[in-house]
């Protein structure tokens, strides 16, 4: 399995890339934040768990997030090559894919961000109810007011989208972002590039990493 990590703070594009690279170069993408939504649109116990942490800004507890990772990479074939979008966010997360070879991440792509941009782009980000498609109100807006471009789903306001909760998501992303940049710095896996410009020049960027 080949795994590549996208590592960033809230807002600063991971998800945009990852769905945009995933269609067009068919790899799997996992995002943790979309796994939970799901879970939560399901009503199962997890979705219901990590709400109160996700509705806060905090972080669902790593065994639980471990969990969730692991049964997922387990369901894939040897040969498969995934994007790994929300995960790993703590040191104990990036340990654990560590512990066996064929989960360990080849590379880690850091984006880059000012963070006086991240509030704006998350403020704007209006999300699709149905499909999770993300648009922003300003820099990539839909073509219908409040309609999905994709599926005609509505599109909505992410709870942890709202400033105060912004915030708190903020504040835990950088407590822990130098802890696991240092840990990919040391096992030369880490790759940083500036996540502050258009989408398709960033996508012509990160391209270059996937061989
Ligand atoms: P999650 O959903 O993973 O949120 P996040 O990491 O905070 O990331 P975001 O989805 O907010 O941002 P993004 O970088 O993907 O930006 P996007 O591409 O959408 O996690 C949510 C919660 O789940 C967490 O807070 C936590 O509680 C829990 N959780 C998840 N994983 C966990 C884990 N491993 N451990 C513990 N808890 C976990 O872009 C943002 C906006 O900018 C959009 O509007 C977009 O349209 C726009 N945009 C994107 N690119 C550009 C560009 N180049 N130019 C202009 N605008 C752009």
């Amino acid at each position: 399995m080949t795994i590549v990590v996208f590592l960033g703070a809230p807002g600063s594009g991971k998800g945009t890339q990852a769905k945009k690279l995933s269609e067009e170069l068919s790899i799997k993408h996992f995002s943790t934040g979309d796994m939970l939504r799901h879970h939560l649109k399901k009503g199962t116990p997890l979705g219901v768990k990590a709400n109160a942490f996700i509705e806060r800004g905090t972080l669902v507890p790593d065994e639980v997030m471990i969990e969730l990772i692991e049964n997922s990479l387990g369901q894939l074939s040897s040969g498969a090559k995934v994007i790994l979008d929300g995960f790993p966010r703590t040191v104990p997360q990036s340990e654990a894919l560590d512990a066996k070879p064929s989960t360990a991440p080849s590379s880690v792509i850091y984006f880059k961000m000012p963070e006086s941009v991240l509030i704006e782009r998350l403020t704007g980000r209006r999300t699709c109810q149905n499909c999770g498609e993300s648009f922003h109100l300003e820099f990539i807006p839909p073509k219908k007011t409040g309609i999905c471009d994709k599926c005609n789903g509505p599109l909505v306001q992410r709870k942890d989208d709202m400033e105060d909760v912004i915030k708190k998501r903020l504040e835990i992303f950088y407590s822990q972002n130098s802890l696991l940049l240092n840990f990919y710095k040391n096992s030369r896996r880490l790759v940083e590039i500036d996540a502050h410009q258009p989408v398709e020049s960033l996508n012509t960027e990160i391209k270059r990493y996937f061989g």
